[in-house]
């Protein structure tokens, strides 16, 4: 396997002509294949049940994206033995079969790169340039776990032993259940999955009920590239039922969540339970939610942060784990920043996903009274700036402002629980000792940036501002696989670095051989 050296994907570049007529035509391609209904795929068989999930689009809810069958309990079942079976073939193929069938995956989506852009736009109302991220993500995550599988095969004892020939291999574990989250729904749906299959494991992929297109459109494309059956396992499902039934199951080796914090204690929880038949202590990879903050200091550049902060609190409405919740602003420009984000953030112009307005729809009508909730709540704890409720539409899509309250407390609810959507606290601070306080105060410790103009202070966060992925004068969202590798401490999750050196280790258990010589 000679692979070139491993390169983030580029960005497309939508004001170029041909870039957007491409867009254009993906998007009409995808919308004639709209409302479709899909099967659950066991072992590769076709398998409906009765009851549907049915997809919409959140900027026009009335449009359906497609209808998928709810898994029940014996499909679980099912599922989770055509993995086990498969297990028995897949975890014996030679490493570079199963790098070979990512790279393949890999160069589908590169050739139809704006189809799946158009599934995101439809499905969870990503804009062009989000929509773009994610597949490009995805991409690297392929690219980047083709290549640590290959390292990791050559992995050596760090010291031979005299008159022994000593050996590590790295196996795998077993079946995975893979629970991903609805926002990122193709790049941490395919990481997650394609991590395990790389390694030889096999998976059930129990998609988001917010996403479950996205999934079955990547799931077509494994058997396109010549995925053996029952190696990944299509499981769409409530993750109530088929979700808990996966992370309680006795064969399930490990379980791969992305998600809520209440929902990846639950998964926890319930994983440590060792259950009848079960012969292994369960793996749990959990990354979790944030509630992150940009710190700005007296000397930063104001532009810089006002741009910083309002590309990471309001970028895809701020439905990102690493989104910029809190702006800790120092008491001397506070004022001015204020100012300036305002007239920043008001330029924000809300519309039709599909035609790539900067700011879309929140998911789905639990994720909008939720935040609504969280605005009215914000009337209470702060000033509002700008923003402060919904917006009315002819589509009945679930768009929200924009919003910013000022003069926020630390401990405010809105400073210290996660909304997952477009409100952003501001906090002043009167010291940089301060800052950083009121910036390690909450559960979580995902991502954070600073912007100052001060080495000290930089050198400073860098060992106080405690989160899994810290940015200095840039903003904090966008982490790029293989330089960013990605996680948070604390209620955040398991810090697992996604995208990173050591992630494929959380997918294997370590065989050390000794042979006397
Ligand atoms: P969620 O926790 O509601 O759902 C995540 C997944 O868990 C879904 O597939 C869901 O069906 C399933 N699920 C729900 N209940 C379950 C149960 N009892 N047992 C097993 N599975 C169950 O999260 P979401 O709304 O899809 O995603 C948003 C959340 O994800 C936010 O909190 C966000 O911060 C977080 N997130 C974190 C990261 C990260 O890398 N740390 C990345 C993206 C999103
Ligand atoms: N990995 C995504 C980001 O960094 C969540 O924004």
């Amino acid at each position: 396997h000679a692979l070139t050296t491993f390169r983030n994907e580029d960005f497309q570049d939508f004001t170029h002509a041909d870039v957007k007529a491409d867009m254009h035509a993906a998007l009409r391609l995808v919308e004639s294949e709209l409302g479709h209904e899909y099967p659950l795929i066991i072992g590769g068989a076709r398998v409906t049940a009765a009851a549907k999930i049915v997809s919409t689009n959140p900027a026009r809810p009335a449009e359906k994206i497609g209808v998928h069958q709810e898994a029940e309990l014996s499909h679980v079942e099912q599922a989770v033995a055509a993995a086990d079976k498969a297990f028995q073939t897949w975890s014996r193929v030679p490493v570079a079969t199963r790098v070979q069938l990512l790279l393949d995956v890999s160069k589908k989506i590169q050739q139809r790169k704006n189809e799946f852009c158009a599934w995101l736009t439809f499905e969870v109302g990503k804009n062009w340039a989000e929509a773009d991220a994610d597949v490009a993500e995805t991409i690297d995550f392929l690219e980047f776990y083709a290549r640590e599988a290959l390292r990791l095969d050559g992995a050596k004892t760090p010291i031979q032993f005299p008159g022994e020939r000593n050996t590590l291999r790295y196996i795998p574990l077993g079946v995975g259940a893979v629970i991903p989250p609805w926002n990122f729904p193709l790049a941490i749906m395919a990481g997650m999955t394609m991590a395990a299959v790389v390694t030889g494991n096999t998976v059930v992929l129990k998609p988001s009920v917010d996403a479950p297109t996205i999934a079955a459109r990547f799931f077509l494309l494994l058997e396109e590239c010549g995925m053996p059956e029952g190696v990944v396992n299509l499981c769409q499902g409530s993750g109530e039922l088929a979700g808990a039934a996966l992370v309680s199951h006795p064969k399930v080796r490990f379980i791969a969540f992305t998600g809520s914090k209440r929902v990846g204690l639950i998964v926890h929880e319930t994983a440590a339970k060792t259950q009848p038949g079960q012969h292994f202590i369960k793996r749990t990879v959990l990354e979790m939610g944030g509630k992150d903050a940009i710190l700005v200091d007296a000397d930063a550049d104001i532009d810089a942060a006002v741009e910083g902060v309002a590309a990471s609190a309001f970028g895809f409405n701020g439905q990102k784990c690493s989104a910029c919740s809190r702006a800790i602003v120092d008491a001397r420009i506070y004022d001015v920043f204020c100012d300036r984000l305002v007239e920043r953030v008001e330029k924000i112009k809300s519309g039709e996903p599909a035609e790539n307005s900067a700011a879309g729809p929140v998911i789905n009508t639990v994720a909008y009274k939720r935040v609504l909730d969280y605005i009215a709540i914000g009337r209470t704890e702060g000033r509002l700036l700008t923003g402060g409720g919904a917006i009315e539409n002819e589509t009945g899509g679930y768009y929200i402002q924009p919003t910013i309250f000022a003069d926020v407390a630390p401990d405010a609810r809105i400073a210290q629980e996660e909304i997952f959507g477009p409100v952003l606290a501001v906090i002043k601070s009167n010291s940089f000792d301060e800052a950083l306080e009121i910036a390690n105060g909450t559960e979580y410790g995902l991502t954070g940036a600073i912007y100052s103009g001060s080495r000290e202070r930089l050198n400073r966060a860098a060992a106080e501002f405690h989160v899994g992925n810290l940015y200095l004068n840039r903003k904090c969202t966008g982490a790029m696989v293989g330089a960013h590798p990605f996680g948070g401490f604390n209620m955040s999750g398991t810090d697992s670095k996604a995208g990173g050196g050591d992630y494929l280790l959380l997918f294997t258990q370590g065989k050390s051989i000794a042979e006397k010589v």
